[in-house]
């Protein structure tokens, strides 16, 4: 039986943080071992550029990310690990794709209405204002991301659901048209994955300047947990772990039994500085080993490139004769077939 194809790509923008470790990277990687499983998972540094012009920044991020998930363990026998740019073949596409889309279809895609909406409330003359082609056009290159590799199963978060059913869209329309060649793709939303609150206790998140990078050195790591807002209760007083920054990181890293446990501590009137040492500790011994495997790979970086150059090689063995399929089906060939 052939093997399911999961797959999911990570925008290059930034630095792995806890919030992303606990929410995605860690399931993604222990769904890497599953053997009726095959993987495909990316940076997508193509959607990148719509919203970050600083190159260097997008280079930076690409290193720190593919190096985090290698360095959490990702297993490259069986996962296709690449980057978005090494494989071509989802560039045409995309523009394939564009040429059965319609226009109407990314005009309702949130993302770009959230843009429109924010410039007609600012009151200016141009609803379009700093909206880029990229933006508009952001859901056909996903789609194109997932079509590419007849992706059944693609794990998210909520907020990309509407970019997966417009792909389904724009597959049944090119089959439609030229014949069966995708498979439609399904959103895996995980209800369980964990949420992880910030520094502030809004959810921890890049726009909100209030994440704990993955792999800071243990002492900045320290530090910053030490930075998470707590209330002003004094030690001994009992505190409410369901409204606690502190509590719901602990619960994403520790067993029923330690959360059991710590609930009876904040009964008990546990002092914050006394949570914010276990919680530290708690964090730093699943991701010592990782985080020193990390600073290897980020110190030399040519065995990183080398895993992706694999990962696009294993991709494009897929994209390039599937490619040359869809060209014959839209009529773009050689005049005279050999
Ligand atoms: N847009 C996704 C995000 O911001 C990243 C992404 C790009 C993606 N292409 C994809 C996710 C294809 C799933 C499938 O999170």
């Amino acid at each position: 039986m052939s093997k399911e194809i999961v797959l999911t790509g990570i925008t290059t923008t930034g630095t792995p943080h806890l919030g992303n470790y606990a929410g995605a990277i860690r399931p993604a990687i222990e769904a890497s071992k599953d053997e009726n499983v095959r993987p495909f998972y990316f940076l997508a540094d193509f959607h990148a550029l719509i919203k970050c012009h600083e190159p260097d920044r997008v280079r930076q991020s690409s290193r720190e990310i593919a190096a985090t998930w290698l360095a959490l363990g990702l297993d490259t026998s069986n996962a296709v690990f690449y980057r978005q740019s090494d494989v071509p073949e989802i560039m045409e596409l995309s523009w394939m794709l564009s040429c059965v889309c319609a226009k109407g279809l990314m005009n309702r895609a949130h993302a770009y209405k959230a843009a429109v909406a924010e410039n007609e409330e600012a009151g200016g003359l141009d609803p379009d204002k700093g909206i880029n082609m990229g933006l508009f056009s952001y859901p056909v290159l996903m789609a194109a991301d997932m079509l590419m590799f007849n992706a059944t199963k693609v794990p998210v978060g909520k907020d990309q659901i509407q970019h997966i059913e417009m792909a389904r869209d724009i597959a049944n329309r090119f089959n439609h048209i030229y014949g069966e060649h995708f498979s439609i793709p399904e959103a895996v939303v995980d209800d369980n994955a964990a949420t992880i609150l910030g520094l502030d206790g809004r959810k921890m998140s890049k726009s909100y300047n209030n994440t704990i990078p993955l792999f800071e050195t243990e002492k900045k790591f320290k530090k910053l947990i030490n930075k998470i807002k707590t209330n002003s209760l004094e030690p001994g007083a009992p505190k409410d772990p369901d409204n606690c920054t502190l509590y719901g990181i602990y619960k994403a890293f520790a067993s029923d039994a330690e959360v059991a446990e710590i609930r009876q501590r904040y009964a008990e009137g546990i002092a914050w500085g006394e949570m914010k040492k276990t919680l530290f500790e708690k964090i730093n011994e699943e991701i010592t080993p990782a985080r020193e495997r990390y600073q290897a790979l980020m110190d030399a970086p040519e065995h990183i490139e080398e895993q992706l150059q694999e990962g696009a090689a294993k991709a494009r063995e897929f994209s390039i004769p599937f490619m040359q399929k869809l060209r014959e089906s839209v009529g773009i060939s050689k005049i005279i077939q050999a």
